[in-house]
């Protein structure tokens, strides 16, 4: 009896050791058939991960997995993406969890299918997790795009930039585009005229880029853009010309839209820059009448400014820009608010009208159509023609606009 209760206490260690090592065994062979079985198809499939949706470029969920079960939790938890004494607070679970607000059905079946896998494997490999490597052997892992880039192409900052840049002039487009106002011309051109989704912009810019208005490859191509300027033919006729506030706020989101969704950014120094103004829309139309006869046909811009606390303002207020009409020697145009970026929280969504007060508006002709040999020109100082003043209320629509009288004795030569 003693020496039995010897050898058994002798062997015990043994014992021990061997049923331990047979859990670790299963432990970590449940973790390899969850990462074999269901994390690597995932990422080996042709399908876009379910980061697509909000991140139009640089982030992919194959980014964030390595060959093997054991070499990619080991990377994973030193990049801090995997937490193996709380699994289910893992960063990385975190991010296949964000969704937008309106879900895309196809990437929220793949989503779910992502997060139970990753979920289980994570759950799995954490519950022995591989000794951690030597410095040397450590693989990276992760997405190897810069943050500001990552930030950049984000869909809710370029949601932001397609409303300050095209959203504001929507108003310019919705009676002929919105199908809460265009069934007459559905019936004649089909459906494909109503490329505005009524009241969301991000319905719109989705549906303008799968009707591909919105040509990825040639920015400067897109309908959205040739249609308005009038240089193909189009159904509404010219809406704004080249070299315009206008032309180049659209181009400029193409172009950057263009690049994210490419994949054309690599470092923050390929961002472009950001400008100080935000655009939002009034509904306000100013008619200012009796301009010289020979301004005629030439692009002319208005900046305005206000009367505020005893001064004009530094900065200007508002903007609006279109071509002089020659015979009733007159300019009307719609007129764009501007906010100072750096201390605007309102967003450009919604439509704000300037308030009523006194306005100093300051014109510049494209006399010399500059703007036709170089569209990315801004009229300054040296097309600067007259101003004008006005002061009282300003109601929105052009029945009537806001209408001001230039006289002769503010011009400036
Ligand atoms: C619903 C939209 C949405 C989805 C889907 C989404 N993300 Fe993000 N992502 C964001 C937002 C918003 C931020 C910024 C969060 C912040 O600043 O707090 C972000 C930030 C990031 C960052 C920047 C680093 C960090 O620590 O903030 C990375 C990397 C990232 N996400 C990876 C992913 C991966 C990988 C996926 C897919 C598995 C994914 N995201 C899916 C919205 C999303
Ligand atoms: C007075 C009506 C009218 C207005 C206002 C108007 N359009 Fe159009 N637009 C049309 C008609 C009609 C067509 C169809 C015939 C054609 O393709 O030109 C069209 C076609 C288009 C198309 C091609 C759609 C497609 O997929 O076939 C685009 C893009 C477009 N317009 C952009 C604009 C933009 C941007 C604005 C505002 C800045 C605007 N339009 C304002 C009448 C208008």
């Amino acid at each position: 009896m003693k020496l039995r209760s010897n050898c058994l206490s002798r062997l015990l260690p043994e014992i021990l050791v061997v049923v331990f090592a047979h859990a670790t065994w299963v432990n970590a062979n449940d973790a390899t058939q969850i990462f074999e079985r269901r994390v690597l198809p995932l990422v080996k499939s042709e399908r876009a991960s379910s980061c697509r949706e909000c991140h139009l470029a640089g982030i992919d969920l194959r980014q964030y997995v390595l060959e093997d079960s054991a070499k990619t939790f080991a990377a994973l938890a030193v990049a801090g993406l995997v937490d193996a004494e709380k699994p289910a607070k893992s960063k990385l679970l975190t991010f296949i969890s964000r969704r937008p607000e309106k879900e895309d059905p196809l990437l929220a079946k793949v989503r779910s299918e992502e997060l139970a896998a990753f979920q289980s494997w994570i759950e799995a490999a954490a519950k022995n997790p591989p000794a951690p490597l030597p410095t040397a052997a450590q693989s990276t892992i992760g997405s190897p795009t810069p943050l500001e880039v990552i930030r950049h192409t984000r869909i809710d900052r370029v949601l932001k930039s397609f409303v300050e840049k095209i959203w504001v002039d929507i108003e310019r487009c919705e009676n002929c585009h919105s199908p809460a106002r265009n069934s007459r011309l559905i019936e004649k051109h089909g459906e494909q005229i109503s490329w505005i989704s009524p009241n969301d912009p991000a319905g719109t810019l989705a549906k303008s880029a799968q009707q591909g208005i919105i040509d990825v490859e040639k920015p400067e191509e897109s309908l959205i853009l040739l249609k308005p300027l009038g240089v193909v033919e189009h159904g509404g006729h010219r809406k704004f010309a080249l070299g315009s506030d206008p032309d180049k706020r659209f181009r400029s989101f193409l172009a950057d839209y263009a690049s994210a969704v490419r994949g054309g950014y690599r470092e923050a120094k390929d961002l472009p820059v950001e400008s100080t103004e935000v655009r939002y829309a009034t509904g306000q139309q100013l008619r200012i009448t009796g301009l010289n006869s020979d301004w005629r046909d030439r692009l002319m811009r208005v900046d305005i400014y206000c009367w505020e606390n005893g001064k004009w303002s530094s900065k200007r207020i508002a903007t609006g820009d279109g071509y002089v009409n020659g015979p009733q020697k007159l300019w009307q145009n719609m007129i764009l608010g501007i906010d100072d970026r750096s201390q605007s929280g309102k967003s450009a969504e919604s439509k704000r009208l300037l308030p009523s007060g006194k306005y100093r508006v300051r014109m510049f002709l494209d006399r010399d159509k500059r703007l036709d040999r170089d569209r990315d020109y801004e009229l300054g100082d040296e097309e600067f023609v007259g101003s004008v003043e006005f002061s009282g209320d300003w109601k929105p629509g052009y029945q009537p606009p806001k209408i001001v009288e230039f006289k002769e004795e503010n011009a400036t030569q």
